[in-house]
């Protein structure tokens, strides 16, 4: 009895797994920057599944900070290649794809020259305000998918008779769209949900259609250095001359591939707003005391990669001590100042685990202290 019962899980479990070899597999790509765009994302892939022949994915072109985005999983290039068909959806930035979009299609030069996208369906939607050059922004999406090679697949008029024609609606030929900043009734409406369903239900059947016609191929993609001094330079960062170390100790020190920095809120030979929060400086004092000690680990920093931040691999780790009264609890909100300076500048790799702790003095009296760890080349 209980070898009947495996037999028939086994093959249960082979038909459920020929059944899901059969379908096609289609990714739905998309940048949202407030959500609309993922509000569509949502139906298109409601749609891709309605017809039983295809499974949807949604993954997002970088993470998101946004709380309605921020757990939606991020697209690798190299993958891209994997999929039956791709469904791409941006925000509409002056009738064009938004620059979310625009920069990870930038980092696709090797997929494109190595033919790794041709033949492959894709199909395009859009989240825009006003909906001003709705159509141009699709368009313009096209022209990039088409030097992939990618088989565009358009919507037509369909699903045009069942719409409500009193209200403006998102329905071009090209896709779907949405227009977010129009408040007369709830965005995307009901009819562009439709629309969108319709859209990914057609998508899935073409991508069924056209699978296992393409050569899918393994793509190694070389990531291009970030330039971070460029970034600096372009966000008007000027990194301050390196301290010199006050006793027996290096600026810095290169341990494997580590490389560990300690400053305080040294500025021109003086420390910036010393003493103890709550007593001789306030929060605003600290915070700008807190990002002339990040400027000054970011000039270490640059002095140990020699002047070359693209070697830089990861910010590991930053500590924040702040000289505060015992009482005092808001030390993250301190340490965000420099947080978020990292983050500014080296993007994904500034993400950083971190400590904060108050301490009841620090040295040369500075009222912040940051300890950092980077990873380097
Ligand atoms: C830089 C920028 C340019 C924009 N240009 C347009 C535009 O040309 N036409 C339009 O209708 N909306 C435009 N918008 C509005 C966005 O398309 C709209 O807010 C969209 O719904 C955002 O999508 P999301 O909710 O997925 O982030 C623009 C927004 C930004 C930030």
């Amino acid at each position: 009895m209980k070898k009947r019962f495996t037999l028939f899980v086994l093959i249960l479990l082979n038909i459920t797994n020929i059944m899901a070899q059969n379908k096609a597999k289609v990714l739905v790509l998309i940048h949202s920057d407030n959500g609309g765009t993922y509000e569509l994302a949502k139906e298109i892939a409601k749609g891709i599944e309605s017809g039983d022949n295809a499974t949807a994915i949604i993954k997002q072109v970088k993470e998101s900070q946004n709380s309605k985005l921020s757990n939606i999983p991020v697209a690798r290039v190299d993958e891209l290649p994997a999929y039956d068909g791709i469904a791409f959806g941006s925000p509409v930035y002056f009738g064009n794809i938004s620059t979310g979009m625009s920069e990870f299609l930038s980092k696709t030069v090797d997929l494109w020259t190595n033919h790794a996208l041709e033949g492959m369906p894709a199909t395009v939607f859009m989240s825009a305000g006003s909906g001003a050059g709705k159509e141009l922004a699709i368009q313009s999406f096209w022209n990039s998918l088409a030097v992939h090679g990618m088989v565009l697949v358009s919507n037509g008029i369909r699903g045009y008779e069942g719409i409500n024609h009193s209200i403006p609606q998102g329905n071009t030929v090209l896709g779907t769209t949405t227009m977010a900043s129009l408040k007369d009734v709830e965005r995307p409406t009901k009819d562009e949900k439709q629309l969108a369903q319709l859209q990914g239900k057609n998508f899935a059947k073409i991508a069924l259609a056209l699978k296992g016609t393409i050569n899918k191929k393994e793509i190694a993609i070389t990531e291009k250095p970030q330039n971070f001094n460029q970034i600096l330079k372009e966000k008007g960062i000027i990194l301050p001359e390196v301290p010199k170390p006050a006793g027996n100790y290096k600026p810095f020190v290169r341990s494997g591939n580590l490389i560990f920095i300690n400053q305080v809120a040294l500025k021109d030979g003086k420390i910036l707003n010393p003493g103890k929060l709550g007593i001789t400086v306030n929060e605003q004092q600290v915070k700008d005391a807190a990002k002339v000690t990040i400027l000054n680990v970011l000039s270490v920093l640059n002095e140990a990669v020699g002047g070359d931040l693209s070697k830089v691999k990861q910010c590991v780790q930053l500590t924040g001590i702040f000289n505060t009264k015992d009482d005092y609890t808001n030390h993250a909100g301190l340490m965000n100042t420099a947080s978020d300076l990292v983050v500014e500048v080296f993007g994904d790799k500034g993400k950083h685990a971190r400590a904060t702790l108050g301490a009841s003095s620090l040295p040369v009296n500075s009222s912040v202290e940051i300890q950092a760890i980077f990873e380097i080349e």
